[in-house]
């Protein structure tokens, strides 16, 4: 009862204008009316139904050069790492994605018929996937980047389906997301994709070579490279307008890939293909942060596949071979001149801020030059010239901060470069004097504006 009164209250409210409002009235109906057909229209439109439950499957019968074919994609896709919850078997998921408006948990996605994907048919799966919607039709975040992956083929999708069916099933109970109201209600995803979901495939461009179409598709598709590399709106939105300009995840900055890219060496088609298979590349830097897991990722796709993103990712940034020559060669001269001041000279800056130079220089001196030393003496296999690391040339400072905060590590159970970490080594206003000292000293960009801000805003977890 009480419910109908409170619903009748805007209409009670119209109909008591006086008869002068008429025209006013007319107008309000007339609003009234398109808010409850939209509002009908929207769920009607939000609604979809549970899809049958596929009978248990002998998983021999999946062609075992489907099931690699799908391995691939899923590398590429990195959906073992959101899918998989530290020291748990993979894809059993638990995996807590961290977003503005709370924690959504990644889902068990093996074969288990109780707690996972198991009696998902294809057309279930293709349905998640598209238009993120579960198979017992509800709607699912888009933390869970479907906005992407809505790009894929059928094909490639029932190869992934393949690949996730022959996985070991796994029991392991899904762990509902913490998110604050509105965001809690599921069909608060719908509206979100009202907005941003652009369901379907994207046409090739048949100005460009097969590779590079090939690089765009599985860039935008299952790589969902776009996901940290371009900035969002306030409703967490791509900003389609600003494909690749560089966005936050996690308290990192993931930089422009496209002209704004902040890299001293432009990026080349060879440069990007040895980065995304060897996590580092020599004259860019290392990947390190949230990139770092990609990496897992792409290290095992194939490589005609990684040639592809190579040259589609490299041609984002629309330089001429003339260019990237020029600035390549500028790059790595002011590179060479980088040589470290003697202990106590005042620091060779482009424009440090005096009195914090000093004491940085000092501070890299003793904690950094030992490997960083351009031109030095190599005690181990010599990191890369700071002056070419596009964490040292960024429009911010949190990437160099977490370097310094965390240090560099090989994934578990892998060799590789290592850098210690030195939080807790160095005080904070020790990291934000060095931060302006490797800024000054090994960038031609202007100084960072508040370093001591950036790096409270990581230690308060407010990094993106
Ligand atoms: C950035 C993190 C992330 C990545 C990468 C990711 N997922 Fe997910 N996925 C999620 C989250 C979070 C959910 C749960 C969404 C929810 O609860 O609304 C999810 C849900 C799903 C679901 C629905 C499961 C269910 O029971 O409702 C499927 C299927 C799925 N993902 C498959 C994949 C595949 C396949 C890939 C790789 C191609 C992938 N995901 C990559 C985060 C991710
Ligand atoms: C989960 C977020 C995330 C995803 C997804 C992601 N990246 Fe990144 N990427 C980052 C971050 C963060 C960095 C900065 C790493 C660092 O400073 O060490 C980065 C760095 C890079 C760089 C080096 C840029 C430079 O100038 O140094 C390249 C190239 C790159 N990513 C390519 C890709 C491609 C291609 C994809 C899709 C296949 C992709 N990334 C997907 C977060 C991501
Ligand atoms: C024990 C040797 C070692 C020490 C000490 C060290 N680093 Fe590193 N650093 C490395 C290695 C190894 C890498 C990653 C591999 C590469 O760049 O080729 C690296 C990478 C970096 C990067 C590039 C990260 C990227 O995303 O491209 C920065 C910036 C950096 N170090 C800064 C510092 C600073 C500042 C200090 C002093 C506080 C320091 N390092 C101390 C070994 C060291």
């Amino acid at each position: 009862m009480a419910s109908r009164r409170v619903r009748c209250k805007p209409l009670r409210w119209v109909g008591q204008l006086s008869s002068g409002d008429r025209v006013l009235r007319r107008i309000l109906i007339a609003v009234l009316a398109i808010v409850v057909v939209a509002g009908g229209g929207f769920f009607a439109w939000a609604w979809h139904g549970e899809l049958p439950a596929e009978p248990s499957r002998d998983v021999s019968t999946f062609d075992p050069a489907v099931v690699a074919k799908g391995a691939n994609l899923v590398a590429i896709g990195s959906c073992a790492v959101c899918h998989t919850a530290k020291n748990s078997p993979s894809f059993a998921g638990g995996y807590p994605v961290e977003t503005p408006f709370g924690v959504i948990y990644g889902s068990n996605i093996t074969p288990d018929r109780d707690t996972g994907i198991g009696t998902w048919s294809p057309a279930a799966f293709r349905r998640a996937m598209r238009e993120g919607v579960d198979r017992l039709g509800n709607h699912l975040y888009p933390a869970f980047p479907y906005d992407h992956f809505t790009h894929a083929t059928d094909s490639d999708l029932d190869a992934v389906y393949a690949f996730l069916m022959t996985r070991n099933a796994v029991q392991k109970a899904n762990r509902e997301p913490a998110l604050a109201f509105p965001f809690n209600i599921r069909l608060s995803a719908a509206a979100w994709k009202l907005l941003f979901l652009h369901p379907g495939p994207n046409p090739p461009d048949p100005s460009k070579s097969a590779e590079w179409n090939r690089g765009a598709y599985l860039a935008e598709s299952f790589g969902h490279c776009g996901a940290c590399h371009t900035p969002r709106n306030l409703l967490a939105g791509e900003q389609r307008g600003k494909a690749y300009d560089g966005g936050f995840a996690e308290g990192w900055l993931a930089p422009a890939l496209n002209a704004k890219s902040p890299a001293a060496v432009p990026w080349t088609a060879e440069a990007v293909t040895h980065y995304l298979r060897e996590g580092w590349d020599a004259e860019h830097g290392h990947a390190a942060g949230p990139m770092a897991p990609v990496i897992d990722g792409t290290s095992r796709a194939n490589s005609d596949d990684l040639r592809a993103l190579g040259v589609y990712v490299a041609s984002l940034n629309g330089a001429t071979a003339a260019e990237i020559a020029a600035k390549r060669e500028a790059a790595l001269e002011f590179a060479a001149a980088r040589t470290l001041p003697a202990h106590g000279t005042t620091a060779q800056t482009t424009g440090a801020a005096p009195g914090l130079a000093n004491d940085g220089t000092a501070i890299f001196a003793g904690a950094c030059a030992t490997c960083h030393h351009a031109g030095g003496e190599l005690p181990i296999s010599r990191p890369i010239d700071l002056s070419l690391s596009s964490t040292v040339n960024e429009a911010d400072a949190r990437d160099l901060i977490q370097v310094i905060l965390r240090g560099i590590h090989p994934a578990t159970n892998e060799r590789g470069r290592i850098m210690p970490a030195f939080d807790g080594v160095l005080t904070d206003r020790q990291i934000v004097a060095l931060v302006n000292y490797v800024r000054g000293h090994f960038s031609t960009q202007p100084m960072w504006s508040d370093p001591a801000k950036t790096l409270a805003n990581i230690r308060n977890g407010k990094g993106s």
